[in-house]
């Protein structure tokens, strides 16, 4: 496969509908790394290392200098919001990073203004949006489409890549219009209020052949339509929602407990936290949509059906709640109860004081540059090697999603050994102790 990679030559340009806490984190990260004020932590594609071969040839290199990807210094970012505040502002008002570390990287923050959102009020309702387009659907995607082209030749970009930081919508389910591109056009054209606006902006990336991330728990490409225009326009995608705080945990922790044979009889998981993501979900129906998002973890990796004596008992309870003086330092509370042998109990305490941004600024990188590779390495549709990074992975339909961190990372790190022609690696390793006997 690996001659069918286009270099990551020139410019790549990472639009971001949304630009809060996470994308302002992002920006503001990759700025301060380019001046070498602070290391990219969190970000596998720049710190993280491949096993390639036989532990015994000890080759590990960098991922980024094992898969071509596009260089921090050759990234342009933009974005769309609905609030007019440049990213030097919003990060200010975010309060993720300190005023002293965007202070100085302020040049490169002050000069991204985002364009007019495409918005829907229902969608949102916490939000009071002065900065938006207007027009119908349809009129709104062509306007979006129009951003990243005059965006594209502004930036002298070689190739972009949209991914998806804006606000979680109200909770929705796919409807007839969302069956096939045919009847998702029509319904742009009739300004069809069951298209949301996050729709729009991945219908027109899809057109134009652009890859689409959602970092937001979503429906938006997880419908027919727009896996089906992923297709005709071999166009890579991926979701839903960053995978942070509370649900990482679940997802490093519960494998474990399977593994043991562990039961699990509740799981009860509450968080608090301040920011405008916190405010957004503090409405009812927009909760509902993270809810959903959080709740399929548990379920997918202990398999209730499977093991009814371990977990066929599982209560598993997750809370939100919007508390200001805590700002985007999300504070989680975890109860577990779980028994052992003889169906003895015991308790797990988790006390999560997390930065949620931090947390998800490099995901967000990560995902953008591994988006773009699989577009240069003709991969289309849904990529779900990349569900490593996301809580509830999109996969194709009918095919249960792997949650386990720990398979995700495998199949991530397999897919790009594949992609390189490398070896898989699988973990068996008999062959270490074939070969001793052989020599025997
Ligand atoms: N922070 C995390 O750790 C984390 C983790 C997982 C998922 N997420 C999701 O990522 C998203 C961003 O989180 P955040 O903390 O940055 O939130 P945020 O509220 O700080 O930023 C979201 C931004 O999106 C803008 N927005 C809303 N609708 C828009 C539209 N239609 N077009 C353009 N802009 C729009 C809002 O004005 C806001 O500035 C949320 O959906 C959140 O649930 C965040």
């Amino acid at each position: 496969m690996k001659s069918n990679i286009q270099p990551a030559k020139g410019k790549l340009g990472i639009l971001i509908p949304g630009l809060g806490a996470v994308a302002t984190t992002l920006i503001a990260g990759v700025e301060a790394v380019k001046k070498g004020i602070s290391q990219p932590v969190g970000s596998l594609t720049q710190m993280g290392n491949i096993r390639l071969g036989k532990r015994t040839e000890n080759r590990n290199p960098k991922i980024k200098e094992f898969v071509p990807i596009a260089d921090l210094n050759d990234i342009v970012f933009g974005g769309w919001d609905v609030y007019s505040d440049n990213v030097y502002e919003a990060a200010m008002h975010a309060k993720v990073l300190e005023e002293s570390l965007l202070n100085k990287v302020k040049d490169g923050l002050e000069v991204i203004v985002p364009m007019k959102a495409a918005f829907d009020q229902n969608y949102a309702k916490n939000l009071t949006a002065t900065h938006v387009k207007t027009g119908t659907r349809y009129e709104l995607a062509q306007q979006v489409m129009q951003d990243i082209k005059d965006f594209k030749a502004k930036n002298d970009c070689d190739r972009i890549v949209l991914i998806w930081c804006g606000s979680t919508e109200i909770y929705y389910e796919t409807s007839a219009i969302h069956e096939t591109v045919e009847a998702f056009e029509q319904a742009l054209v009739d300004d069809d209020k069951l298209i949301s606006p996050s729709m729009i902006y991945a219908y027109a990336a899809l057109k134009m052949g652009i890859p689409y991330v959602n970092g937001a728990p979503n429906l938006t490409v997880d419908t027919p339509a727009l896996v089906e225009l992923a297709k005709r326009t071999n166009t890579p995608i991926a979701g839903k929602d960053f995978k942070t705080g509370q649900t990482l945990m679940k997802t490093i922790l519960a494998p474990g407990l399977a593994a043991r044979s562990l039961g699990v009889s509740g799981w009860f998981s509450t968080n608090i936290l301040g920011n405008r993501d916190g405010l957004v979900l503090d409405d009812p129906d927009n909760f509902k949509t993270k809810e959903v998002s959080k709740l399929g973890v548990l379920e997918d990796i202990l398999q209730p059906e499977r093991n009814p004596e371990l977990y066929g008992d599982l209560y598993h309870k997750i809370r939100i709640n919007y508390y200001p003086p805590h700002g985007d330092n999300k504070e989680s509370w975890d109860n577990i109860d779980i028994f052992g042998w003889l169906g003895y109990k015991m308790q797990i305490k988790i006390n999560f004081l997390c930065r949620d941004s931090i947390l998800a600024a490099p995901i967000a990188l990560d995902l953008a540059l591994f988006i773009d590779l699989a577009k240069r390495a003709e991969m289309s549709g849904i990529q779900e090697w990349l569900s490593f990074y996301l809580k509830s992975p999109q996969t194709a339909p009918g095919l249960p999603a792997e949650n386990d961190i720990f398979k995700q990372l495998m199949k991530l790190q397999n897919t790009l050994r594949h992609m390189m022609g490398e070896d898989l690696i699988t973990h068996l390793g008999l062959d270490y102790y074939q070969e001793l006997v052989d020599t025997l």
